[in-house]
């Protein structure tokens, strides 16, 4: 298909660069032939950023640079001019004290390489967790036409012919040799077998529900976040994202163009329908409100009500993302749910929501259920409020024990990780099933970065009794890999004196999720008391990075953006000297 040309080779935007008959072209174009490109190369073509998020040391993009070279090719097939800038690679496992630290580094660098270069469209290459929301937040702030290339999941897990699901089977294995079920060999041998290929984590946790919804936003090819990384499907699709953004740059298809209100509901439906991970929140938050759309966690809770869990994946369900794909993928997940999406929603086809889904089969009913006969009839996530979270926090419910989603315990209350991490493993701790376990500064400032410390561990004592779930509360996120009882994002957070930071060994907690109601058992003048005597801790950081990240970073229920890269206002473009 030829694109419709809507605008002139000298309208492009890398014309500025390359263009002109001055010395600072001249030296641009000289520059260029260095490289071994003449002019015939990119000589009236758009120029393509292709923002590349591999590194060494993330397995889940160990292809990229292969498949950048397949981008590239679909981009010289449609008469584009390639270039491809490595951007940060925030491999989740390795980066420390959090990858959600750098993701709004990320966003800074996307949008940042693209403004400053000569570039006309972008794909964005990317998929485990924060670069997903990183790249697309960028992108949308920059403005330029661009095209999401998801990293696609890793193959299923194996350990003596069971499947094995990223996180989600280190838990519970991690679990049972703490309860001494297994031992040394058998730890070793799931080491070996729990991440057998390149692609992201292959359960529904947050790299694939990120992946999903840029998907379901319209930001990525119809199925392209279904396919796993290794499978031939996956490089035929990047060189399609390649010849696709060049049209775009023609047609002025930019994300502000795909990204309305009704294409956000749409990605929360999915979202909801896969009943995906609770960091989700976090990001499409962020990214709507740099689209210029408000968003809430209000939405996310209203939806929920509406949208019941479908896809049967590991942590609400049984099957692995390589399943989803075999089963038919986003697309057939989509258009059994068409009734409830806003199938008029333009996508980076140029064509609709609706037209991308047509003709999309479930082939494993058992992996995609209908809505008829779903998972669960609504619960993938609730939002709760009460004098504990008067900004609201976040609860999965469908991946808790149902005895917990109704419950009043007494807390006992951890002042930061650390002593959380030392008093669990004690075979004395006065805990029951029945106590609820705090977290205190594990959020956005006090973590820093909000780490992924929602699930915390049951007490050893418990494990060891065959205990596997109990309410745990803080103002950290959940890996999407995770599951139980677990209420994370407490906002206002603890280290900011959010109430959380009051909550003391022996009080009461009651939550009730039908009732979307958390709540502190302490008088108001008790804690009036206690506030009165509270301390800010010091800062975590007092230069660099972190300094500014401390001062600048949102709360949970804003999305975590930083305060100055958040909104809508354009930016100039640079001047050319
Ligand atoms: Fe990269 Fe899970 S570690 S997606």
């Amino acid at each position: 298909m030829t694109a419709k040309k809507n605008k002139s080779p000298e309208a492009l935007r890398s014309y500025r660069w390359l263009g002109p008959d001055n010395l600072r072209a001249f030296g641009h174009r000289s520059r260029l032939k260095q490289l071994g490109y003449d002019r015939d190369d990119w000589s009236g073509k758009p120029v393509i950023g292709i923002l590349n998020t591999w590194s060494d040391i993330n397995a889940c993009h160990g292809h990229l640079r292969e498949r950048a070279e397949d981008v590239k090719r679909g981009i010289w097939q449609a008469g584009g001019f390639p270039i491809e800038l490595p951007a940060m690679s925030l491999a989740e496992p390795f980066v420390k004290p959090s990858t959600m630290l750098y993701r709004n580094f990320l966003a800074m660098e996307a949008e940042e390489l693209l403004r400053s270069h000569p570039i006309d469209g972008a794909v964005l290459i990317g998929g485990c967790d924060k670069t997903t929301p990183g790249l697309v937040m960028g992108a949308i702030s920059m403005g330029l036409p661009a095209i999401y290339v998801p990293a696609g999941p890793m193959l299923r897990g194996n350990w003596r012919g069971r499947p094995l699901g990223s996180g989600s089977d280190a838990w519970k294995y991690w679990d049972e040799k703490r309860a001494g079920r297994i031992g040394e060999s058998e730890w070793s041998e799931i080491e070996g077998g729990i991440a057998r290929s390149y692609g992201t984590c292959m359960v529904m946790g947050t790299a694939a529900t990120m992946m999903a919804i840029t998907e379901a936003l319209g930001l990525a090819l119809p199925g392209a976040s279904s396919i796993p990384a290794p499978d031939a499907n996956h490089p035929r699709m990047c060189s399609a994202a390649g010849r696709r953004v060049v049209e775009m740059v023609w047609e002025n298809l930019t994300p502000q163009t795909i990204l309305t209100p009704a294409a956000f509901d749409n990605a929360i439906r999915v979202h909801m329908a896969l009943g995906g991970s609770t960091n989700a929140i976090i990001h499409v938050i962020a990214m709507a409100r740099r689209a210029g759309v408000p968003l809430d966690m209000k939405r996310f809770d209203d939806i929920s009500r509406e949208v019941p869990v479908i896809a049967n994946i590991t942590p609400s369900g049984k099957y692995l993302m390589e399943d989803f794909f075999y089963a038919g993928g986003l697309r057939a997940l989509m258009s059994t749910m068409a009734d409830l999406l806003d199938l008029s929603c333009l996508t980076v086809t140029g064509r609709t929501l609706g037209d991308n889904i047509a003709g999309a089969q479930v082939h494993l009913p058992d992996v995609i259920h209908s809505l008829s006969v779903p998972l669960y009839r609504e619960g993938a996530t609730a939002v709760l409020t009460g004098n504990l979270a008067p900004r609201g926090c976040v609860m999965k419910p469908a991946a808790a024990d149902p005895r917990f989603l109704k419950h009043r315990g007494k807390a006992i209350a951890f002042e930061n990780y650390a002593a959380m991490a030392r008093e669990v493993e004690r075979d004395d701790l006065d805990v029951t099933p029945d106590h609820v376990l705090v977290l205190k500064n594990a959020g956005p400032k006090g973590g820093p970065g909000m780490p992924e410390w929602g699930q915390l561990p049951i007490p050893q004592k418990l494990l060891k009794a065959g205990v596997r779930d109990m309410v745990r509360i803080s103002d950290a996120r959940m890996s999407g890999t995770s599951y139980g009882a677990c209420v994370l994002h407490v906002a206002p957070e603890s280290f900011v004196g959010g109430p959380l930071a009051l909550v003391q060994t022996g009080d009461e907690i009651e939550i009730d999720v039908a009732a979307r109601r958390i709540h502190l058992h302490v008088g108001d003048d008790e804690l009036t008391r206690r506030r009165a005597a509270w301390q800010a801790p010091p800062p975590h950081y007092t230069r660099g990075y972190g300094a500014m990240y401390s001062q600048h970073i949102g709360q949970a229920d804003d999305g975590c953006d930083f305060d100055f890269l958040a909104g809508t206002d354009r930016i100039a473009e640079p001047e050319i000297h």
